[in-house]
């Protein structure tokens, strides 16, 4: 890994475009290991785009649940297609998907916070970790906005468990600016966004919200928690570190 701090990295890319960003990002990490998670949010599809078009060294990845939207379903393939390149798709295990099944039931994540953290895990945790085994830099579609939670978080942060940096470079974006990036470069989104749904993630978990709504309230809706604080464990907080 590069000898380079995340409080040097947070300085160097304040202030820049994120077209700039993934590139300096690029050069200063030549030859490691970059990738990209997308949820095919609005945010990862700004960011896609920005890999895609200038064909950047940076692998996209998401994680497939098999319980997305179809629209989710739709837009991955109208992505690949567009651009002519490849969203690496990362399945769960089908032992733990069938175990889960047969104990807690397909839809036993609405029985309990711990049976849907155990469905979080085993279609989206063990993934993800395997999606990110010899990864250096993790490049992500978070936000400030998003919740309180996310609001404290840097630019860069160096993840201790996973021994990797990650690199969130929408963060101080609004709601406003991806939409206008977004219709501006004619990238592909969601439709179920103009449906009420800011937040997307797998169907029986996600339902639209109404005006006035935090942007995650509809995400594990029926769980009588904070929602400002509520995370599927993806991004849980990561322990202070400088060095990467
Ligand atoms: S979550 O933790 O609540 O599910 P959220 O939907 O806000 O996350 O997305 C935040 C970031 O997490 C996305 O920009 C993306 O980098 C990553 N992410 C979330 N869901 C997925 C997914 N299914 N596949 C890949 N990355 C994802
Ligand atoms: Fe399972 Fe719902 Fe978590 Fe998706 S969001 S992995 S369906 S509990």
């Amino acid at each position: 890994m590069k000898n380079i701090s995340t409080d040097e990295l947070n300085e160097q890319f304040k202030d820049l475009s994120l077209d700039e960003s993934l590139k300096q990002l690029s050069d200063i990490f030549d030859g490691q290991k970059i990738v990209f998670s997308s949820s095919l949010g609005l945010e990862d599809q700004v960011i896609t785009d920005a890999i895609f078009k200038h064909k950047l060294p940076i692998q996209v990845f998401t994680l497939d649940t098999q319980r997305l939207f179809k629209e989710t379903e739709a837009l991955i393939t109208d992505t690949e297609q567009k651009y002519q390149q490849t969203i690496v798709r990362y399945t769960p295990n089908e032992t733990a998907v069938q175990d889960y099944i047969k104990t807690d039931g397909l839809n036993g994540f609405y029985e309990s916070i711990e049976q849907r953290k155990k469905c979080c895990y085993i279609r989206k945790i063990e993934p993800l970790n395997r999606a990110l085994k010899g990864a250096n830099i993790w490049i992500t579609g978070i936000r400030q906005e998003q919740s309180q939670f996310r609001k404290n978080m840097p630019l860069f942060e160096y993840d201790n468990e996973r021994d990797l940096i990650k690199f969130n470079p929408l963060l101080a974006w609004t709601t406003e600016q991806l939409w206008e990036t977004i219709r501006a470069n004619e990238i592909p989104f969601n439709p179920l966004h103009q449906k009420g749904y800011p937040s997307i993630g797998c169907e029986p978990c996600t339902r639209a919200i109404k005006p006035g709504e935090d942007e995650r309230a509809g995400r594990w809706w029926w769980e009588n928690q904070d929602k400002t604080k509520q995370e599927c464990g993806l991004h849980v907080p990561l322990k202070a570190a400088k060095k990467a």
